[in-house]
């Protein structure tokens, strides 16, 4: 990137840091029971909700108990659970017309992020009802206040349920693109370890390190603040003690627990000190190839760590040490260098690969392009990078690939 990209890129980031005090960032109001959620939407005098659901989700009968309670408090329901993984416009489109047919005065959302965002999105479609959702792409397009949102995170990673952005995926083109608006902070989220027992090893891998992603992309950026710093390191402290513990045993209660807080702190964090290339390249991989996104963040983050080098060491070596994982004295390249040893070793203990086979080197430039227009300005990376630039890091990526397969 040249000297001016860079000067334009910083100085928007700095204009952003220095806002920060004043902008509109709300928590939502923690739950940590289900059933907490009937009494709430009586005392708010919501008597009919659209529940945005995925069908994994609800087969797994995790809102069996929900539906039941509802229905004997008397609020209606109606149920939505077409969301794909990496949601989609369409998905939207049907949520929000399945909000208008049912009548629908508040929305829950249970799942993982794919269900949250498609919920927020949905109501987003609700509030501007004449904005198609391409065109709340970025930041501050909605400004609109949503209908009451509830958010139940069934996976321990994404954030979502605190987080001022949604991920969508445009099925026709394959771009993935994230809405950033404090409109999508949901109300209430609930943090309920109950729903996240049955989460799949892999899955639980994946989120766990999507989560990690969150901590560590925030923390190394140039955005932070005393307050997201603290949410970083109380993260990473708690993926470094219990990912494992909740990965090796799903029904650790102890472990599920944490780790969703750990995922809330990330989310928090993050909202407010953005991510970084290894999400803008996530994204670009789930819209192009539907690879899972916690999976695509696990893969890419070494690669990106590596490739900071000295201009993340300092931060690393104080995420190593505030978990934990290294002595205070430990001198700052090496307590760097044990954290991204860390993250490689989890990795390969969960059974994540160090590539993603997916990618074709034809779609590399326009994957590059895409990750490149969410990155730049916006995210507060250690090294800027171009889209040619960033092509670099897909061919490294896949290079892994080839030096495997020979
Ligand atoms: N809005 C944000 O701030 C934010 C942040 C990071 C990621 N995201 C987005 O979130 C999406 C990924 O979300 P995710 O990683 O949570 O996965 P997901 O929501 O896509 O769910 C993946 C699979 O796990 C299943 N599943 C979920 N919970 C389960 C449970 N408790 N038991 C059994 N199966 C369960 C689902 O049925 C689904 O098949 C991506 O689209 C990503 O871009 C959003
Ligand atoms: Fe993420």
């Amino acid at each position: 990137m040249d000297t001016m990209e860079k000067l334009y890129c910083r100085i928007f980031q700095g204009a952003f840091r220095m806002a920060l005090p004043v902008l509109p960032y709300r928590e939502p109001e923690l739950l940590n029971r289900v059933d907490a959620i009937p009494p709430v939407l009586r005392e708010k005098g919501v008597g009919r909700v659209l529940l945005v659901t995925d069908k994994g989700v609800r087969r797994a009968g995790l809102t069996r108990p929900l539906e039941n309670a509802l229905k004997a408090a008397g609020i209606g329901c109606a149920v939505y659970d077409g969301v794909e993984a990496n949601p989609t416009i369409r998905n939207v489109g049907e949520a929000a017309a399945l909000y208008c047919k049912s009548h629908a005065k508040g929305l829950i959302a249970f799942g993982g992020g794919s269900a949250m965002d498609c919920a927020k999105v949905t109501g987003a479609r609700i509030a501007c009802p004449k904005k198609p959702v391409y065109k709340m792409k970025g930041i501050l397009k909605i400004r609109r206040k949503l209908p009451l949102l509830i958010a139940v995170p069934t996976t321990a990673g994404t954030g979502s349920e605190t987080t001022l952005a949604a991920v969508i995926t445009d099925s026709g083109t394959k771009h993935k693109y994230p809405i950033n608006d404090f409109v999508l902070i949901p109300d209430y989220a609930v943090l309920d370890y109950r729903v996240t027992l049955g989460l799949p090893k892999q899955m639980t891998a994946t989120t766990g390190m999507d989560a990690l992603t969150h901590a560590v992309e925030a923390y190394i950026g140039r955005s932070t603040t005393r307050q997201t710093r603290r949410l970083c390191e109380e993260a990473v402290a708690i993926i470094y003690g219990f990912l494992k513990r909740s990965y090796d045993n799903g029904s650790d209660k102890a472990a599920r627990a944490m780790m969703l807080r750990a995922a809330y702190c990330a989310g928090a964090a993050f909202s407010r000190s953005y991510v970084g290339y290894v999400h803008a390249v996530a994204h670009s991989l789930g819209g192009r190839y539907g690879v899972p996104h916690g999976l695509a963040n696990a893969v890419i983050l070494p690669y990106f760590l590596e490739e900071y080098g000295e201009h993340c060491e300092r931060r690393l070596a104080r995420l190593a040490k505030a978990a934990g994982m290294v002595p205070k004295e430990m001198p700052k390249r090496k307590a760097a260098a044990v954290f991204l040893q860390w993250v490689r070793d989890m990795n390969r203990y969960m059974g994540i690969p160090e590539y993603i086979h997916e990618i074709q080197e034809e779609d590399i430039p326009a994957m590059a392009r895409h990750a490149a227009a969410e990155g730049n300005p916006l995210y507060p990376v250690p090294v800027l990078m171009n889209a040619e630039e960033l092509s670099f890091m897909y061919e490294k990526i896949r290079e892994k690939r080839d030096m495997n397969e020979n």
